[in-house]
């Protein structure tokens, strides 16, 4: 059993100093009773230095995380076997790869089988530390709660911009914190941890570091990055989630996007580059596929990897996100970064995104309001639950691949915007008020993954269909809105 003890302490101490010592020659970063770290977060962060008993997993771990929507709190946790840790987190060397594997996996984009001859790797179950960009969103505060619920140390980084309803994010990271709370609780029940933590509350947990910023703030990456490597718990893993998502809004304000999903991600890689970052997993869009034309229709046709139209995006949300694709690969070429870019299919579920058709419909059908329908209700989406994409994502994170574009869909034929209304209706038990509007700039008729290669690749196989998606979704709607 570890306890407090006299040498921890002094060690963490001497942590401390060192880590005040170094903030304090920023410019940017002031003293604050423990440390601050303001700098342009959007919101004030501050950080206190404190020594806990330490469980066997983690030997020197630094924490910070949110205690009040205002406050970035941090400790050191001091573990006597130092050893374990450093190995279970050194980085691996970056592998040198050799230029015929980069070019089986570019051909895979003008060839439907090329990639089936990448060799397919296991997963890698190492403890990791992953830096979770947009953490408070949708998609991220679901990834960060299962790597949490895994064993795995998460970092948050999120803006809090207002795109939708910012107390959304904030109850997406209250949510996030109380899985971490639960994992922390389970992993002290399971360990040796002293008895008097078992109370830690959420916002004093070690596995979870939750910072509000900018992804293109470099002095605040810099400084997430410097203080996990100090404390001998450096990020291993990049979730890349942080975008402005949606594609109306990107024709009437492309420059947002730009400078989020591009500048941003070109941040984020620079970052993976110079702490030596081990596998980068990153948020791409169907968005890209724009339209496929068969005989007059597109109906039926599935989207894969390799196919050209995704050169041809029909929105500036799309056209950021093919470009970062792009600059991942150039990103991969030059410094031998181990990137995947996994393509999402319109993703629904609890906690949804608000300004998302699945979301507004349910909630409008609940609330008796009508709803807008764009164009005949023929339009389809391959709808994707939550948890598939969740699965398809930490697959992503124990997989480096050298460089690969993977789609992570439903795997149906795709549900018309009819019939998704139709299995809403059913749900809630309403009959919705259906105002048909012309079909919208920018958008795609049809979406529909075809999921061969992250089968094959990751071994992702979604398993919740759209009826049960739907009845789950509209069950979160009740119990949280009813
Ligand atoms: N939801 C879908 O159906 C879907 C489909 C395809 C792709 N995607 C992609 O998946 C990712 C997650 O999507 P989501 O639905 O969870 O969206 P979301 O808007 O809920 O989450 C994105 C998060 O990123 C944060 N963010 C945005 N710009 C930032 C910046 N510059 N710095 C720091 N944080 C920033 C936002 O505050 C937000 O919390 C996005 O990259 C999106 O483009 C989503």
């Amino acid at each position: 059993m570890i306890t407090e003890s006299a040498m921890p302490k002094a060690r963490s101490y001497a942590s401390s100093f060192l880590l005040v010592i170094l903030l304090a020659t920023s410019n940017y970063i002031s003293l604050y009773r423990g440390m601050r770290l303001s700098s342009d977060c959007r919101r004030s962060s501050t950080i206190n230095s404190n020594t806990l008993s330490a469980n066997d997993t983690l030997t020197t771990n630094f924490i910070s995380n949110n205690s009040n929507n205002d406050a970035t709190t941090a400790q050191i946790i001091i573990d006597s076997n130092e050893e374990s840790l450093a190995t279970n987190l050194r980085r691996p060397q970056q592998q040198l790869h050799l230029q015929h594997d980069t070019q089986s996996q570019l051909s895979s984009s003008s060839s439907s089988s090329s990639w089936s001859n990448i060799p397919i790797l296991p997963p890698n179950n190492n403890l990791k530390v992953v830096l979770v960009t947009g953490g408070a969103g949708f998609i991220g505060s679901h990834v960060a709660t299962a790597l949490l619920q895994r064993g795995d140390i998460v970092i948050i980084i999120d803006n809090m911009n207002d795109y939708y309803n910012v107390s959304i994010k904030e109850s997406n990271l209250e949510w996030v914190k109380e899985a971490a709370a639960a994992e922390r609780k389970r992993k002290t029940m399971d360990s040796s941890i002293a008895a008097d933590n078992n109370d830690e509350d959420e916002n004093n947990n070690p596995n979870l570091s939750i910072y509000y910023g900018d992804i293109n703030n470099s002095t605040l990456l810099s400084a997430i990055f410097d203080q996990q490597d100090q404390h001998n718990a450096p990020i291993t893993h990049i979730c890349h989630l942080a975008a402005r998502a949606g594609v109306r809004p990107s024709i009437r304000n492309p420059h947002i996007y730009i400078r989020a999903n591009i500048m941003g991600t070109l941040n984020i890689l620079d970052f993976a580059r110079r702490y030596n970052v081990t596998n980068v997993v990153m948020a791409s869009s169907s968005s890209v596929y724009g339209e496929v034309i068969n005989n007059g229709s597109n109906e039926g046709s599935s989207f894969s990897e390799e196919m050209h139209i995704a050169d041809t995006p029909l929105s500036p949300y799309a056209q950021t996100k093919r470009s970062v694709e792009l600059l991942s690969y150039t990103y991969h070429n030059l410094y031998q970064l181990n990137i995947t870019n996994l393509r999402f299919f319109t993703v629904y579920g609890p906690r949804g995104r608000p300004d998302m058709a699945p979301h507004v419909f349910i909630s409008n059908i609940f609330r008796g309001e009508s709803i807008e329908q764009y164009g005949d209700g023929k339009s389809s989406r391959d709808y994707t639950y939550i948890d598939d994409v969740v699965n398809g994502v930490v697959r992503s994170l124990d997989r480096s691949y050298p460089y690969q574009i993977i789609n992570v869909g439903g795997g149906s034929e795709g549900t018309t915007l009819s019939n998704f209304i139709g299995l809403v209706e059913q749900h809630v038990g309403t009959k919705a008020k259906i105002v048909q509007r012309p079909n919208q700039m920018g958008d795609v008729s049809h979406t529909r993954a075809n999921i061969t290669k992250a089968k094959m690749l990751l071994g992702y196989v979604p398993s919740v269909s759209m009826e049960e998606g739907v009845r789950r979704t509209v069950q979160w709607y009740k119990e949280t809105h009813g």
